[in-house]
């Protein structure tokens, strides 16, 4: 069979789509009044959801960036997309795009008494070093596959403040039902199930879904940006 011809695509810089970032930033002011303790897993050049965060934390806050910045498509991703290939070419551009970025953020914010933390590991090596109850906040947005995204949320669970803590993340793009939840336990090393081939209106992140069927049975979900409450050790979708 010939390989597919894909045609090159520019990747963004910036990964809180247009349509996804007012909407993150409007939910974050609604649940944060005050000085937060954050984790971003998936950072990339620090334009996207990390500016979001950090534009809108209150004085007194903390924030742990986590990325790879390592390349992370599989075989399979390698074959189906060009954007896979892309973005792992630039993993060390994104690295220091952030160091810069986060310097800048500090010169520029020197009164805001926020501080960033920048951790370049994988998250599945390092989230097990953290201790349980550490963050207010989680976002979720590093490797889409399934066992990685699984172990992102294990570990979300453990670490939110159990009294009152958000996870959340980017690229769940439809909520889980039991067909979707079968024919993502079929893609688990894909990224991205492109579905209007199949004359599908939709396309998703398969391992994104099925984690999050599995550790949380559903989530609320806006655009494709998901989350779910934790309020005294309970989790709910508001
Ligand atoms: C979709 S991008 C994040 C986009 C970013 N949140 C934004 O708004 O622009 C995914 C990021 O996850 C990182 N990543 C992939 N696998 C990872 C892993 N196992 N641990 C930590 N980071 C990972 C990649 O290096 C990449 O920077």
């Amino acid at each position: 069979m010939p390989e597919p011809k894909l045609a090159p695509r520019q990747v963004a810089l910036n990964q809180a789509w247009k349509h996804r970032g007012p909407l993150m930033e409007e939910f974050f002011n609604r649940a944060f009044n005050g000085p937060i303790t954050a984790l971003e897993i998936g950072t990339w050049f620090g334009l996207g959801s990390t500016q979001i965060w950090l534009n809108n934390m209150k004085p007194g806050s903390t924030i742990m960036l986590v990325d790879a910045w390592k390349p992370y498509a599989s075989k399979l991703d390698l074959k189906s997309s060009v954007l896979s290939r892309d973005m792992d070419t630039m993993s060390t551009d994104a690295y220091l795009s952030t160091l810069v970025n986060v310097r800048k953020f500090e010169n520029d914010q020197i009164e805001s008494d926020i501080k960033i933390q920048i951790v370049r590991s994988d998250s599945s090596t390092f989230l097990p070093l953290l201790s349980e109850n550490t963050f207010d906040f989680i976002y979720i947005d590093g490797d889409h596959k399934y066992n990685k995204v699984k172990n992102d949320l294990i570990h979300a669970k453990r670490l939110i403040n159990k009294e009152y803590g958000v996870i959340c993340g980017d690229d769940l793009e439809i909520l889980p039902t039991d067909e979707l939840i079968k024919l993502s336990e079929n893609h688990k090393e894909t990224d991205f199930l492109n579905m209007k081939s199949k004359n599908l209106d939709y396309s998703f992140h398969p391992g994104v879904l099925l984690a999050i069927a599995e550790e949380f049975g559903t989530v609320s979900m806006l655009n494709g940006f998901w989350w779910i409450v934790c309020r005294k050790n309970e989790f709910c979708l508001s």
